[in-house]
């Protein structure tokens, strides 16, 4: 199970292309097309937005219940990965994901206008919307998108209450039926040969003896339940979410890989303790090349935060940590690195703040590390690594008593250190 241990864009997708080699099932079990997952591998660039991790190395790749789909989206990218010269064959989509609909998209552009300054800074790829709902139990799955009189009804229903919405709360144009339930039934005709029954699929596999890898999207204080609530996705991102996205039990989980950075990003409103004060922030981010795959946006920059790190040991039952982009910091004469807050009644905490307003005002409280001026992308092996680039790793398993058992240096899959337990946790 890999899992995003700060606010998304950790390096999850090269960390699960990395682990996949050595699996036989990659399965997605959260979020749409609101996730970007960037591999390096063999000089060329892949973005993958609904599309597990797997896909390079040809693994069965499972898009599970707990996902929803943009068919659009979709397709695009079946078909950019066909163009590219690789087999989509392997695909399987589960048909009780929820679809993303049009109105989706109208909803989460319209209420991001209408909330103003008080926006969350969502990706706009309808996600809210969509959760909303199927918790509402008015969405639309994609097995609905297979039988034409079910999906056309289904759309007629949904229309009747968003045109409505769409009109008089947004100033929006309204959608029309015939044009959508077309468009929707082309895009049943190429999803067809990827439905599946994913959860017996995956359960089939783990019960002969198969290696299942889970791939989490977003990160761990995104998730809708645990996460800096309101300024979070819509889905539960936690590894606990893996079992109920895919639809096995969670007993069937046996190790937990959390991603981090070896600093902070976050795209998006919402507090972050953090975020660098002045110029070296913008640094951080140029250095990381800190702009947002899906969106294209900054993402905002800061230090390593070990209290919200604990938080997601705590959250996922994290077993190990993938380390990544600790080449980004090489340059830098000290590295502070947050391991209390400072709250607003004066006390500290290492512990996660349970009361937002808590969070939302606290200071960091750092120890500053020092930093190492070498560049680190051409080394193979940990001990190699710089003195200080060695004990700041240490500094973090010893401050998490997790191991650190992948660093990353460099974009390209071949670019990681591989520690002992490593084996293991994968
Ligand atoms: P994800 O959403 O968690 O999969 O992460 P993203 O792909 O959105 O963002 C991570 C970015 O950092 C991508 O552009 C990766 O190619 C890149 N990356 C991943 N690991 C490393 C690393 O160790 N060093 C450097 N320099 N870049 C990395
Ligand atoms: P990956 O999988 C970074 C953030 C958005 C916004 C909030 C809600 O690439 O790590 P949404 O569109 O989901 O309703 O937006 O969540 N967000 C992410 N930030 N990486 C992601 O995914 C994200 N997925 C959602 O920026 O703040
Ligand atoms: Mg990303």
């Amino acid at each position: 199970m890999i899992v995003g241990a700060q606010w998304g864009d950790e390096g999850k997708g090269k960390v699960v292309d990395l682990l996949a080699r050595e699996s036989d099932i990659v399965a997605r079990y959260n979020g749409g097309p609101n996730a970007g997952h960037t591999i390096v591998a063999g000089g060329e660039t892949w973005k993958l937005r609904h599309m597990p991790s797997g896909i390079l190395w040809g693994k069965e790749c499972v898009i599970g219940a707990g996902c929803v789909v943009d068919p659009g989206v979709f397709v695009e990218e079946l078909d950019e990965f066909e163009r590219r010269g690789m087999s989509t064959e392997r695909v399987r989509l589960s048909g009780n994901a929820h679809v993303i609909m049009p109105w989706h998209l109208a909803i989460d552009r319209g209420s991001e206008r209408r909330l103003g300054k008080l926006k969350i800074g969502t990706t706009r790829r309808g996600i809210g919307p969509t959760y909303a709902d199927k918790a509402y139990r008015l969405g639309i799955r994609l097995q609905d998108l297979f039988d034409p009189k079910i999906l056309r009804q289904k759309i007629e229903v949904a229309l009747a209450e968003k045109n409505v919405w769409l009109e008089r709360v947004y100033g929006d144009t309204p959608l029309e039926l015939e044009e959508l339930a077309a468009r929707y039934e082309s895009h049943a005709q190429r999803l067809r040969p990827y439905l599946a029954d994913t959860s017996l699929l995956v359960d089939r596999a783990l019960r002969s003896g198969k290696d299942v890898l889970f791939e989490g999207a977003h990160g761990t204080l995104l998730d809708i339940d645990h996460g800096t609530y309101p300024f979070v996705t819509s889905s539960p991102t936690l590894s606990g979410g893996a079992a109920t996205g895919i639809g096995i039990g969670p007993t069937r989980i046996d190790a937990v890989t959390g991603v981090a950075k070896a600093y902070v990003t976050r795209v998006g409103e919402g507090p972050f303790p953090t975020e660098i004060e002045g110029p070296e922030q913008e640094r951080v981010r140029e250095l990381g090349g800190e702009f947002g795959t899906v969106t294209g946006r900054e993402r905002r920059c800061g230090w390593l935060d070990l209290v919200a790190l604990r938080y997601a040991v705590r959250l996922n039952g994290i077993t190990a940590l993938a380390l990544t982009k600790l080449d980004v910091l090489s340059s830098f004469a000290e590295l502070p690195v947050c391991l209390r807050y400072r709250l607003p009644s004066g006390g500290e905490t290492g512990d996660f703040p349970a009361h937002q307003s808590d969070f939302h005002h606290c200071r960091p409280v750092y120890e500053t590390l020092p930093g190492w001026s070498e560049p680190i992308d051409e080394i193979e092996d940990f001990g190699d690594l710089p003195e200080p680039a060695r004990r700041y790793v240490e500094f973090v398993e010893r401050e998490l008593e997790v191991d650190v058992t992948l660093i990353g240096t460099g974009a390209e899959r071949e670019r990681v250190l591989a520690r002992a337990g490593a084996a293991a946790a994968a």
